[in-house]
């Protein structure tokens, strides 16, 4: 398959995303500071960096685990079915729990990706989407925290891809095509 050509214009800088991932980081300290030790549980692949920085800016005992969902339709795009192609390596039970995904689109991922954590009955289970886009909702949820809404563009950038490329932009950007 041949991609087709465009190119990526930036939407939301690096400066800005780390000045909202300390802002967000605060709130998950107030949320969680009489922790023992919180879980944060990142969705790949898109959440990597994002995790990655948001580890380090909290100031609490983290264990760090991961989890690979994938959303596919069935040839309708209502009838959306996430599986889990990789699981978490801990038990979550009594456990404080902080999911992170990349993007809430649909809004399929992260909901099915909390009930199912919610299931194995954490002590507490809370969610954060670095960017959300609410034009996109298929179904009623929203994240506990959410870096920054942005309008239905496919974008590209600090972790997120377009084809497996553009991953490894500092910023996120908006891919625009040029045929
Ligand atoms: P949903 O909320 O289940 O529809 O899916 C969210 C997932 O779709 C995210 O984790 C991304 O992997 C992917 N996704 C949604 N919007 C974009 C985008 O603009 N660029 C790249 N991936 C996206
Ligand atoms: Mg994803």
């Amino acid at each position: 398959m041949t991609q087709r050509p465009y190119v990526v214009d930036e939407m939301i800088s690096a400066k800005a995303i780390a000045a909202r991932i300390e802002a967000l980081c605060r709130e998950i300290h107030d949320e969680f500071e009489d922790t023992q030790k919180l879980v944060v549980v990142g969705l790949l692949r898109g959440s990597f960096i994002f995790i990655a920085d948001l580890v380090r800016e909290l100031d609490l005992p983290v264990e760090v685990d991961f989890l690979e969902a994938s959303s596919y339709g069935d040839g309708m795009e209502s009838s959306r079915e996430v599986r889990i192609l990789k699981d978490l390596r801990s038990g979550i039970e009594g456990r404080d729990v902080l999911v992170v995904e990349d993007i809430v689109d649909t809004g399929h991922t992260l909901s099915h990706v909390v009930s199912l954590l919610t299931s194995r009955k954490p002590a507490r289970m809370k969610s954060i989407a670095l960017l959300d886009k609410p034009a996109r909702r298929e179904v009623d949820f929203k994240a506990d925290w959410t870096g920054f809404e942005i309008p239905d563009e496919f974008v590209v950038g600090y972790g997120i891809d377009y084809a497996q490329r553009n991953r490894n932009l500092g910023f996120i950007g908006k891919v625009r095509f040029t045929d």
